[in-house]
């Protein structure tokens, strides 16, 4: 054949592929969720995320040095309480000596370098296991974004980077803009959850946590899987609203999200690689009907190749040593 485009030249070697490739994955790009939880001397892993584990504060710091050595520059840290400490209102969020706020402090000491991005939102302290206050099956948005500005204030001081709000409350990004700006955290970023849909892929950070909704679903707070224009006002407000960066998430089935943020927005676009999608791989691989290692390198680049600036994921140490070789 006569042909003048052999697009297959630029595919012949791993050198020509590696020099031409559009997007790349790079370790500064990850962000490493972890759970903390209560007790001395304790790493349980979680049944459905094989690999991740809950781990008491002590244990928590010693697994932090090896996530730093592997060039992990930040985390994300979330609770696990026992139901006797959650109540109706999240009371135990702003507690001085909660477990979530001394885990921050921790870590700030020990690891002064490290991002930490904290979480927002009712549900590991709530007894209705919900995002926000519940009355008579209906979830309260004002009221329950007065108590995410306490929780927010409450991890700044306890030397949180990121404030992560995941809550999904209406008008929540602007109230705690401005509730860290009278606290003296003006240097204090917030990472929007703007697009956080309803999905099924939440279920094992649910067992992670224990923080399964007691009664309904989240879907008169968290969006519709059928929507992307919703997703656009979503990212709209938290833009007006002050947010530093916003997120999509789940990440794998909403590629279109993120590209449709990324194309117009001007602030970093991150993506929440969910533990669904984590434990989807992890199980197909253990089966032996899936090359694990590579599935989880192609779907993290599919979420650089539509725009994502930054990358939660629970995948975080195995492909920063991947990367590392
Ligand atoms: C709740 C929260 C959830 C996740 C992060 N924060 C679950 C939910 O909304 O029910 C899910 C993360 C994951 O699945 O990895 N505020």
């Amino acid at each position: 054949m006569q042909l003048t485009r052999r697009p297959r030249r630029n595919r012949r070697t791993a050198a020509i592929r590696e020099m031409v490739a559009e997007n790349q994955l790079s370790v500064s790009d990850f962000i490493f969720p972890m759970f903390v939880m209560e007790g001395e001397g304790q790493k349980v892993e979680v049944k459905s995320m094989p690999g991740i584990y809950r781990f008491t504060l002590d244990e928590l710091l010693i697994e932090l040095q090896e996530v730093v050595d592997l060039g992990i520059r930040c985390i994300c840290l979330f609770p696990n309480y026992p139901e006797s400490k959650k109540d109706k209102y999240a009371s135990e969020s702003a507690m001085p000596e909660t477990l979530y706020l001394k885990a921050l402090s921790a870590i700030k000491a020990n690891f002064p370098e490290l991002l930490i991005m904290t979480d927002v939102a009712m549900d590991p302290y709530s007894s209705d296991g919900h995002d926000g206050i519940v009355e008579d099956g209906k979830i309260l948005n004002d009221e329950t974004v007065d108590i995410l500005c306490k929780m927010s204030v409450a991890q700044a001081q306890a030397g949180a980077d990121i404030i992560g709000p995941s809550d999904m409350m209406d008008g929540r990004i602007g109230a705690i803009r401005e509730a860290l700006d009278e606290a003296g955290f003006e240097e204090v970023s917030i990472m929007a959850y703007s697009a956080k849909y309803a999905s099924a892929f939440y279920g094992p950070f649910r067992d992670a946590l224990d923080s399964a909704p007691k009664f309904g679903d989240k879907k008169t707070y968290q969006m519709n899987p059928a929507n992307v224009k919703e997703a656009l006002l979503e990212a709209e407000l938290d833009f007006q609203e002050g947010a530093d960066m916003l997120m999509v998430k789940p990440a794998f089935s909403y590629l279109d999200v993120i590209k449709t943020l990324k194309d117009n927005f001007e602030i970093p676009v991150t993506a929440y690689n969910v533990s669904g999608e984590y434990a989807m791989i992890k199980a197909t691989a253990a089966n032996g009907w899936i090359d694990g290692e590579k599935a989880m390198m192609e779907m993290l680049l599919s979420m650089k190749r539509a725009g994502a600036d930054v990358i939660l994921t629970y995948f975080a140490k195995e492909a920063a040593s991947l990367l590392a070789k």
